[in-house]
């Protein structure tokens, strides 16, 4: 899919914005706290519904204004798709307004018009920070690829919340009740597992793929799945996670009351980054975890344009920083194919570099042709 124009109105920076992006790849320029981010968080908005930074909703609308908005025309493989979010000033937080072809829609409706893989500097925690933001990348690529996975979690989600406020109960713990909460989390934690395990085998095979062409072969990256519990000999069928779940529910009923927390299950997965088999986390340099990031975010790119039958858009933001010239240039010439890539960075890269990508400079919540190269 293609941004044909978008549209910004005090958001963050950008009092006013309006862009007409080409094809292809767009690289913006601009120094520190110009709005390069902020570009590619209003392109994100708009797929995810969410902002791409833990930030307050309300910090999203440019400060001394009551209202942003964020819209875009997207063309897809359905015929073109038009999509805006409001967010209001609402005390000291905000209302988020979401609008697809003209009509108001509700959060869950919004979602799945516009599909974007983003990559941010944050995302380098994907590797080295805790198990929860590993979740949350499955979780959002899952949802994306999948409606019924985004189903499947909010059911789970809910479940979980609801048995940790029943082991939790002052007035003691209903025992008929946790056994029917932990009938459910089996039925829909089994079903998250077996995507999971399905999905990161897939991812793992992609990434492989594309770190070993940037590269070279060794050592070998790959992505394994911890899922909680443990399968017995790995095995993920439907039935056999859900024999799992059921006997890890159980056997960890007794923990559970002490603790009064929901201790197994899905919301306690991980996912493991390897490098010739060990941990990237522990021992891999800045540039190795960068390098295995990006190829999972590639592999999820691919994974995505597969399941949705067009290729999403592709965010990247300052990407290029840490990365040598040589895995630079391989980067960029492995995005050059895309149909749509959005990359900010601060210093120009070279022209070999830049190859056929279209250039801008922002500055000041600005979009302007780049002395670069080509634009437009
Ligand atoms: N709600 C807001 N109102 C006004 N300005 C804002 C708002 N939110 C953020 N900004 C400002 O927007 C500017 C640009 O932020 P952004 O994160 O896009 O910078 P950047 O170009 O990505 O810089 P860097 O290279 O440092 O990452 C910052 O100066 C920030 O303070
Ligand atoms: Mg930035």
């Amino acid at each position: 899919m293609r941004v044909q124009s978008l549209d910004l109105a005090n958001f963050r920076n950008y009092a006013a914005l309006h862009f007409s992006p080409p094809g292809g790849v767009c690289v913006f320029i601009g120094d520190n706290a110009q709005g390069k981010s902020n570009l590619l968080e209003a392109l994100s908005l708009l797929a995810t519904g969410k902002s791409f930074r833990a930030a307050r909703e309300s910090d999203l609308i440019r400060a001394g204004t009551p209202l942003a908005r964020v819209a875009a025309r997207v063309g897809t493989k359905n015929g073109d798709v038009t999509a805006s979010c409001l967010i209001t000033r609402v005390g000291e937080g905000a209302r988020k307004r979401f609008v697809r072809n003209g009509r108001t829609v509700a959060y869950a409706q919004f979602l799945g018009g516009i599909a974007a893989v983003t990559f941010m500097p944050s995302d380098l925690a994907l590797v080295s920070g805790p198990p929860a933001l590993r979740r949350r990348f499955l979780n959002a690529a899952l949802s994306q690829a999948d409606r019924t996975y985004y189903r499947d979690h909010a059911a789970y989600t809910k479940i979980v919340v609801q048995k940790n406020a029943l082991l939790k109960a002052a007035s003691g713990v209903e025992r008929a009740l946790l056994s029917t909460y932990n009938q459910q989390l089996a039925a829909v934690g089994s079903q998250l597992l077996c995507a999971r395990a399905r999905y990161v085998q897939r991812l793992s095979l992609s990434a492989a793929e594309v770190h070993a062409r940037w590269v070279g072969a060794t050592p070998g990256f790959s992505i394994r799945y911890a899922p909680s519990p443990a399968l017995p000999a790995g095995d993920a069928s439907p039935g056999a996670a859900l024999a799992a779940l059921e006997r890890a529910l159980e056997a960890a009923l007794p923990a559970e009351l002490v603790r009064k927390s929901a201790l197994v299950g899905p919301h306690r997965d991980d996912v493991e980054f390897l490098l010739a088999g060990e941990p990237l986390g522990r021992f891999g340099s800045q540039g190795q975890q960068r390098t295995a990031v990006l190829a999972v975010k590639s592999a999820e790119y691919a994974l995505l344009a597969a399941a949705s039958g067009e290729p999403p858009l592709l965010l990247l933001d300052d990407v290029l920083s840490e990365l040598d010239a040589t895995r630079q240039r391989t980067f960029m010439s492995s995005i050059a194919d895309c149909e749509q890539v959005f990359v900010t960075a601060t210093e120009a890269p070279d022209a070999p570099t830049l190859g056929g990508a279209h250039v801008y400079e922002i500055v000041d919540g600005r979009v302007e042709a780049s002395a670069h190269a080509k634009t437009g």
